[in-house]
């Protein structure tokens, strides 16, 4: 029993540990703590959870400028992706106060106390807030997410009337941020088969596309008892969402085409 619980648990290079602690600088009046998840593969040691303070009165209103007071006026050394600062890129997505986000438009006012900022769930970790998502992006090319035609290329341009444009409203704006993939317990389980809501979101994305004329063969790839059957609509994805999709909603609607198709 003894030798059981002993291979009970996480692996030792897993452990979180505690690392360095920055204090407040002096005179500082709106002090906030921030505790930040470290690793360095380069130390071989395990991660260590780094506290800063900082003065909320030196640094603008979101998570990220708090990152970039850190990197540029404590830590050079703390590493995250940011690329456009406005919610457009998806890169800065992170896990801050428990919450899938992204950071440069998440209020610090939203979180009371010490600010808990790691970095996205269930990927391998490069270093620091920066997760591997080599796997993420392969998924994303593998519904092949661009316009496939069969007839002849038009003069001009392929067009589309308003209101088959809007049926691409609440797909087309992802990010591609991972927020959403990342905190959803089926793909946590089974991510390198199940597609994950994402891609799937993308995924009807294309297939509702008025212009493309691959449909029946993109129903045919997805369909698939881990590609598209994974999800048990749990929709952790919808919550997690930044841009306030529903990838969730997006799978049960690929579901219904799959079954509407069936019928004659
Ligand atoms: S609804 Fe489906 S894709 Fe979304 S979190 Fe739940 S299982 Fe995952
Ligand atoms: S659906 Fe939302 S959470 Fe998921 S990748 Fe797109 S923008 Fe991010
Ligand atoms: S930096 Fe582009 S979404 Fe945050």
């Amino acid at each position: 029993m003894r030798a059981l619980l002993r291979n009970v648990g996480l692996p030792r290079n897993s452990k979180i540990g505690i690392g360095k602690i920055w204090p407040a600088p002096e005179g500082a009046r709106r002090a906030k703590a921030f505790e930040i998840y470290r690793f360095d593969p380069d130390r071989h040691e395990g991660p260590r959870i780094d506290t800063y303070h900082v003065d909320l009165d030196e640094c603008g209103p979101m998570v990220l400028d708090v990152l970039f007071f850190i990197k540029n006026r404590i830590d050079s050394t703390l590493v995250f992706r940011r690329s456009c600062g406005e919610g457009v890129c998806g890169s800065c997505s992170m896990n801050i106060d428990g919450t899938n986000t992204i950071a440069c438009t998440k209020p610090i006012s939203d979180i009371k106390g010490a600010v808990r900022i790691y970095p996205l769930p269930h990927l391998p970790v490069i270093k620091d807030l920066v997760p591997d998502m080599t796997d993420f992006f392969a998924q994303y090319a593998s519904i092949e997410p661009w316009l496939k035609t069969k007839s002849p290329t038009p003069e001009k341009e392929w067009r589309q009337s308003p209101e088959e444009r809007h049926q691409l409203d609440g797909l087309y704006e992802c990010i591609l941020c991972a927020c959403c993939t990342t905190g959803c317990p089926s793909y946590w389980w089974n991510g390198t088969r199940f597609l994950g809501p994402a891609t799937l979101l993308h995924a009807h994305r294309w297939i509702l596309d008025s212009r493309d004329e691959a449909t029946g063969e993109r129903l045919d790839e997805i369909e698939d008892s881990f590609r598209l059957y994974r999800c048990h609509t749990i929709l952790n994805c919808a919550q997690a969402c930044p841009k306030n999709l529903n990838p969730g909603e997006a799978i049960a609607e690929i579901r219904r085409l799959l079954v509407q198709r069936l019928s004659p």
